[in-house]
């Protein structure tokens, strides 16, 4: 859009004022407007959604206004004389308890502690930024902030555990194989085990070890047949059928990749074991693909939140894979912003 005059015009407003939207999004969700939609199970009028919600009424008129004109909702109308708000597939992503929710990463990424790192982007990216925008606006690294930090942990804990109620589903559909013949599972960086246990419950045959920081696994709730264990995927791993690394390597350099990805290669049985890699990979060249542009979106956020994480095309993967001892590796699309990569011993 904004390689053409006309185009430009309309397209430099949206960054002018782009952030209106998630400011906007992120106060309907704070009122619980979609809950409260899906509860009442119809189309609700204006007066009755400002009541339930107890809010002032052309005010909450106007945030509706915005939020349909970007179809977050829609309305539709009641009888012959009313018209009423309904959520739309945009808005059932907000409701905050359901199946395919997305409000946990959205509170999070527009919380002041990771949105004030981007301030900090430019400093990072001059000779010399050696500094995480992060840390130059938290005054600690990620790990650490979070470690200080038990409300942001959660939040953090709770955004990736939404993420992967999506993405293991995709997984399984897409390409259940990659568990055939496992018995023994790791996730190493695993969060609070709810990617471990969506697996587990779908394949009954898998024990799990979830692996993480000990401060996270502290929090993290009790799965059956999952076994939480705090420690440091820089010192060691530990040892089963195969290891899981989702949305891990990408917030490290390649230096600190070889490390832990030859402490994962130490961990797996040297016949039949693998390292199953989750995250998104990016195009050697530019694909007008709509993940793609997620995947682009990601690496900037990788910049800006970790010390020296990046998002990694296929060669680059296949460069610390080498690095690492690995001897071979397949990626499949799984239709999602994230590629599985099987990589073998
Ligand atoms: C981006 S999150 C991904 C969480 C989970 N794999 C998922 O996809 O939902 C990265 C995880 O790595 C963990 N982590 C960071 N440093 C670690 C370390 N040295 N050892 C183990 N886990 C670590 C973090 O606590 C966090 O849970």
């Amino acid at each position: 859009m904004g390689d053409t005059e006309d185009g430009a015009e309309v397209e430099i407003w949206n960054y002018v004022f782009g952030y209106s939207k998630i400011a906007v999004v992120k106060c309907a969700i704070e009122l619980g407007v979609a809950d409260v939609i899906e509860n009442h199970g119809s189309p609700m009028p204006l007066p009755e959604l400002a009541a339930a919600l107890r809010c002032e009424p052309s005010r909450l008129h106007r945030i509706m206004r915005f939020l349909v004109h970007f179809h977050v909702f829609k309305q539709e109308p009641i009888g012959q004389h009313s018209v009423g708000f309904s959520l739309t597939p945009f808005s059932r992503r907000l409701i905050k308890h359901g199946e395919k929710t997305m409000v946990p990463l959205i509170l999070l990424n527009s919380s002041p502690i990771l949105l004030g790192a981007w301030h900090s982007l430019s400093a990072r990216v001059l000779e010399g930024g050696n500094i995480s925008p992060f840390e130059a606006a938290n005054g600690m690294d990620m790990w650490s902030y979070a470690e200080a930090n038990p409300c942001h942990s959660k939040l953090f804990n709770d955004a990736m555990a939404s993420r992967a109620r999506l993405t293991i589903p995709a997984i399984i559909e897409a390409c259940r194989q990659v568990f055939d013949g496992v018995e023994s599972l790791v996730d190493v960086g695993g969060g609070n085990g709810t990617a471990l246990s969506l697996i587990v419950k779908a394949f009954p045959g898998i024990r799990g070890i979830n692996l993480d920081l000990p401060h996270v696994v502290a929090t993290a709730p009790t799965f059956d047949r999952i076994e939480n264990v705090g420690g440091d995927m820089f010192m060691s791993v530990p040892n089963a059928d195969a290891l899981l690394l989702m949305w891990v390597l990408q917030d490290w350099d390649d230096e600190e990749c070889i490390k832990i990805l030859k402490k994962c290669r130490e961990a797996i049985p040297e016949d039949k074991g693998k390292v199953i890699i989750v995250e998104a990979v990016v195009e050697e060249d530019d694909k007008e693909d709509e993940l793609e542009t997620v995947r682009l979106m990601l690496d900037m956020v990788m910049m800006t939140h970790t010390n020296k994480g990046r998002q990694r095309t296929l060669k680059e993967l296949s460069f610390v894979l080498q690095q690492s001892g690995f001897s071979r590796f397949n990626a499949k699309s799984i239709h999602t912003v994230e590629s599985v990569i099987e990589a073998y011993p």
